[in-house]
């Protein structure tokens, strides 16, 4: 096992790292890494937050429910309904986040893939630390969300974002945000990842049922389709990513949730190569984009006990709520052709003109 231990050096104003390891390079696994004896993965943000961050009164806000949920609530900031949880981490996001050059971000709205990405990057980039083929590799024992720290959390208060400087470069880490929470300075790199908006809206329904099994799916369809859902309007969360892989394509690289099932080798390729890391001949001819597929694929991910069994940490739904059917087109299973026709209205009429479809 790859223990990273990290002590603070108490005498020195600014926050440094000592590593017991030789220094790594990254991504390290998030939750190999521990500081003064704190598992950084499972401490979350306190359920609600109402105060002032910074000189935003988050209580000021307009506010709508959360489906499914009776504790937190959605507050609209800068034209996004983010969990109130999550609003002092837009703030913190875009005034106290210094990117790396090096830096990789996995973005994306809930279920459109994100621990799927989450294992393949990571697999990626820390192939030569890792070989995908290596009985101890990190995704054989830990959650693909343990070992790719979430901005979202860590920026949400409580000073947890420092936990990110003590990282080694290249940094991998996730976030829901939309683009518009993202600083612009940095140059770091954006793998946004997104889904047919139908299937989302299933997959969404079904992984709240996993903790509350008797919610109906109407409620999840008619907040998806009023924009008011989490991280929503899906729209302009989908439009921001889409408009920014057009404007710095170097900077951005927009994946596709169905592209990513029917060719998920010539997707790893890419994503490698975008995040500067491509795969050498010797590596194509030893099978190593094969492993990662492998190693990544639902199946293989589904079976790793981490995923089959407890809760996330810090949140309160079961990990194997995570990895379902892993398909497109489920949405037929559960939308009535009206239902069906009116999602498919509002993505044409929100992104006319934009090149991007769903067709
Ligand atoms: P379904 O509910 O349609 O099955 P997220 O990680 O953003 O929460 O997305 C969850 C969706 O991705 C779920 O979709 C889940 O089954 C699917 N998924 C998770 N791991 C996957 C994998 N390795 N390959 C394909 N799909 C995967």
């Amino acid at each position: 096992m790859h223990t990273l231990s990290i002590t603070w050096q108490s005498n020195n104003s600014n926050t440094m790292a000592t590593n017991a390891a030789s220094a790594p390079a990254g991504p390290i696994p998030f939750k190999d890494v521990v500081v003064d004896n704190v598992d950084l993965v499972a401490t979350m943000p306190a359920e609600r937050s109402s105060e002032d961050h910074d000189d935003v009164l988050v209580s000021a806000l307009p506010s709508k429910p959360m489906v499914g949920s009776t504790q937190n609530k959605l507050r609209c900031y800068l034209g996004f309904w983010l969990p109130e949880t999550f609003v002092p981490a837009a703030i913190g996001l875009q005034r106290r986040f210094v990117p790396r050059p090096d830096d990789v971000i996995i973005a994306s709205l809930p279920k459109c893939g994100t621990t799927w990405l989450n294992a393949l990057a990571f697999a990626t980039m820390a192939r030569r630390c890792y070989p995908p083929a290596g009985a101890d590799h990190p995704l054989l024992r830990l959650s693909p969300h343990q070992c790719v720290p979430f901005l979202d959390a860590l920026f949400a208060g409580g000073g947890r974002e420092a936990r990110l400087d003590v990282l080694p470069s290249p940094r991998l880490m996730y976030t829901h945000m939309p683009h518009e929470m993202l600083p612009r300075a940095g140059g770091c790199r954006v793998v946004y990842i997104c889904r047919e908006p139908k299937d989302t809206a299933v997959s969404l329904w079904q992984f709240r049922r996993s903790m509350h099994p008797e919610l109906p799916f109407l409620d999840t369809f008619e907040s998806i389709c009023s924009g008011a859902n989490t991280y929503g309007p899906f729209w302009d969360h989908i439009l921001g990513y889409w408009r920014a892989s057009e404007s710095w394509p170097e900077n951005v690289l927009f994946l596709r949730y169905e592209k990513l099932l029917r060719d998920p080798a010539g997707n790893v390729r890419k994503l490698a190569r975008f995040v500067g890391v491509p795969f050498s001949e010797a590596e194509e001819e030893a099978g190593v984009v094969r492993g990662i597929v492998e190693l990544c694929s639902l199946g293989s991910l589904r079976s790793v006990e981490v995923n089959r069994t407890g809760y996330m940490d810090g949140l309160k739904f079961p990990r194997k709520a995570l990895f379902r059917k892993g398909v497109a087109g489920d949405w037929a299973n559960h939308m009535t052709p009206e239902m069906a026709r009116r999602m498919d209205d509002i993505v044409a009429d929100k992104l006319r003109a934009t090149g991007l479809t769903f067709q």
